[in-house]
């Protein structure tokens, strides 16, 4: 009889531990599906923020892609704000000696899909030099962005638009000229390199401005919600190419992406 009841007992209390294991691993099942539920909405938030920041270019509206010259300098923290105020984007032909003062700038850049720009290192006139001493100009500039935010310029405008054979052979990145020279440094006046903007701008122009004069940022200020209101989108220089179907090749020279450009 007590062997039964001691049978029993064991039984019971088999039952009972099993029961609570049970118990526990069906918390433990439970909590890690809550956990799981938490990173799959997690992830999904974070995709649809990702989502948000691709701004969708519509090919058939029209685009233009201002690029900011010889900075980055004390005026182009102000002029970021503009741009991601109003969720334009622009290209920056950068020199060298310049990026290491300013990362905080460089890494706003990147954060606003801006693209990034080669101005060469000192601001050299490339035609003046020899092939070695070009490639150094391009390639430590980009060394000091790399050092910032772990990439490369994808493009070159070289300085006083100075282009010649020994440079086409040389460059290993598509050579960015412009269509519209709004004179910026000459006039050093906000309203009037506004209006000229207002007045000249075409659909695919590249327009040259430089982020190193407080006029030229002022100007900005203004001009980008009316070109935005005009219908504009604001893009990048690459992205412009892309929407108007050119493939960017290295050493080649581009001034604009007019949509006539599809047609010859
Ligand atoms: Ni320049």
């Amino acid at each position: 009889m007590k062997k039964v009841i001691r049978g029993i007992l064991f039984l019971l209390l088999l039952l009972g531990f099993c029961g609570y294991e049970g118990y526990q691993s069906r918390i433990q099942i439970k909590e890690v599906q809550i956990q799981k539920k938490h990173e799959e909405e997690k992830k999904e938030e974070q995709e649809e923020q990702k989502e948000e920041k691709i701004q969708v270019i519509d090919p058939d509206k029209p685009m233009i892609a201002i690029t900011f010259d010889d900075g980055p300098g004390r005026y182009t923290k102000r002029l970021l704000k503009i741009l991601e105020k109003y969720d334009a984007k622009a290209t920056f032909f950068l020199v060298g000696n310049n990026i290491a003062k300013y990362p905080e700038e460089i890494k706003k850049m990147d954060a606003l899909g801006c693209e990034y720009g080669n101005h060469t290192m000192s601001h050299a006139d490339l035609t003046k030099l020899q092939k070695k001493d070009i490639k150094k100009q391009i390639d430590r500039t980009d060394a000091q962005l790399k050092k910032i935010v772990g990439k490369k310029t994808t493009l070159i405008r070289p300085p006083y638009g100075a282009v010649n054979k020994t440079l086409r052979e040389t460059a290993e990145k598509p050579l960015i000229l412009w269509s519209m020279d709004t004179l910026d440094w000459k006039k050093k006046d906000a309203k009037k390199v506004r209006n000229y903007i207002k007045k000249y701008v075409e659909d695919g122009e590249i327009i040259l401005v430089h982020d190193i004069h407080k006029t030229t940022v002022d100007a900005m200020e203004k001009v980008i919600p009316e070109l935005i209101k005009k219908g504009y989108q604001l893009v990048t220089v690459s992205e412009l190419a892309k929407a108007r179907g050119t493939t960017l090749k290295a050493g080649t020279k581009y001034f604009s992406f007019y949509p006539a450009d599809n047609d010859r």
